[in-house]
């Protein structure tokens, strides 16, 4: 691809406003005289001609700084700065653009954060996961147009190779595992045979990483349109059992995955969990709540899961829906989720009724109907409402007329029992 042609795409496939912030990033970068390139999955992208959704640029100068000048003559633009990591995030309505200082990053030991120093261009490439990701694009300057591509990532990109740049990659970072996974089913790469080599070396170090780290890079697996294919070959590759020794994942997990989403466009990351926990004991399901550093909602379905699978039993196709609803409300709608994807057939289309619409099924006649009615204030009412969701669930009542012809002989019934 001609150069100059790259920064023409760039700007074509952002919206006008990012466009706007871009142009004013590099006006002041070279009025400054200062060397700002587009860097990592941004140049990647743009090579492969995919949609880049966030700009991440990489200036050798002061980033913060110039981001904070930008964004005062940008209207409707904050800016977000990260002193600690000389970063800061311009963000509009619907673009977003990093511009982060070029940094040294040096691991003190494995898994830890890495120290950060300024550095230069070539600095800022080495310390990256991938020579697909290790590409700049100058911006700015008589190289405006050109990429700087030490590690050859250009040849790995055209041969769909995902390649470390240094030994001690997977060591200094284990989530860097996680990530050649994603890359590997998103982009239909492959590792490199010595990165593959490498990985499984060290694969042991994703022990280190903590529990937030490793929910994070999860949660980026959930937006991938298929993870239970990252989730297949990081378990053929001892990833998930290096996370946590009960953690795997098989082919029957991997179909309830795609069972989820034929049930739902866009499952929650909560459901995903869930159904990642499917399998194990109730201590197991705790110890990997525990080690994600789940919150308490996740952490609830996950640990539900193990309570709704005893549910698979009761939930035969001849069960009332008034008692699936009973017993399936009491429980966190993601672990429910996973019963309709995972469990046996007609557990699962229980489940999935629940979830769909009976769960929503309110009856037409309110506590005010039932007080003008007659029924007295008061817990009784509480019961009446419910016995009327019941009959609507069950098909006993069908229009707002049976609801009061019921209303009417339970209370008759009611004030007969108590007299
Ligand atoms: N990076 C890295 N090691 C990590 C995380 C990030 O080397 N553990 C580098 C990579 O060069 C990556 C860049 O930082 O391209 C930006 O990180 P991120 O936004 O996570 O990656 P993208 O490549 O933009 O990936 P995605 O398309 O998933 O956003």
């Amino acid at each position: 691809m001609a150069k100059a042609n790259l920064i023409d795409n760039l700007n074509r496939a952002l919206p006008a406003a990012a466009r706007k912030a871009l142009a004013a990033i590099v006006q002041d970068a070279q009025g400054e005289a200062l060397a700002i390139y587009l860097v990592g999955g941004s140049v990647r992208d743009l090579l492969l001609n995919r949609p880049t959704l966030d700009v991440d640029l990489t200036l050798e100068g002061d980033a913060p700084a110039l981001a904070r000048r930008v964004a005062i003559g940008l209207e409707d633009v904050r800016c977000i700065v990260h002193s600690a990591f000389g970063t800061a995030t311009l963000k509009g309505a619907n673009f977003r653009i990093d511009v982060a200082t070029a940094r040294v990053e040096t691991y003190e030991r494995p898994g830890a954060l890495p120290s950060v120093h300024p550095g230069s261009l070539q600095d800022d490439l080495f310390r990256r996961d991938f020579t697909v990701n290790a590409m700049a694009l100058a911006l700015t300057g008589d190289q405006r147009g050109a990429i700087t591509d030490p590690f050859d990532g250009k040849s790995d990109l055209e041969a769909g190779l995902l390649r470390i740049l240094h030994d001690a990659s997977f060591r200094d970072d284990a989530t860097r595992i996680l990530r050649a996974s994603r890359y590997e089913s998103r982009l239909s790469f492959r590792l490199e045979s010595k990165t593959v080599r490498r990985l499984r070396r060290d694969v042991a170090y994703l022990k280190a990483i903590s529990g937030p780290r490793i929910r994070e890079e999860l949660a980026r697996l959930w937006r991938e349109p298929q993870p239970e294919r990252i989730l297949l070959r990081l378990n053929e590759l001892g990833a998930l059992q290096a996370i946590l020794p009960m953690l795997s994942f098989d082919g029957s997990q991997a179909e309830a995955f795609g069972k989820l989403r034929e049930i739902h466009t866009t499952p929650s990351r909560t459901a995903y969990l869930a159904l990642l926990a499917w399998d194990l004991p109730q201590p197991e399901a705790t110890a990997l709540a525990a080690r994600l550093a789940l919150n308490k909602r996740e952490t609830e379905a996950v640990r539900a899961v193990t309570e709704v699978r005893t549910l698979e039993r009761d939930l035969s196709a001849e069960v009332r829906p008034s008692r699936a609803v009973e017993l399936l409300s009491p429980f966190p709608s993601a672990a429910v989720w996973a019963l309709a994807a995972a469990g046996q057939e007609s557990a699962r289309v229980q489940a999935s009724r629940y979830l769909h619409r009976w769960r929503y099924l309110q009856p037409s006649l309110d506590g005010h109907a039932l007080l003008a009615l007659g029924a007295p204030p008061g817990p009784q009412l509480g019961q009446l409402l419910r016995r009327l969701k019941a009959a609507k669930l069950d098909g006993e009542v069908r229009s707002r007329r049976d609801e009061e012809r019921l209303a009417r002989e339970l209370l008759r019934a009611g004030t007969r029992t108590r007299t």
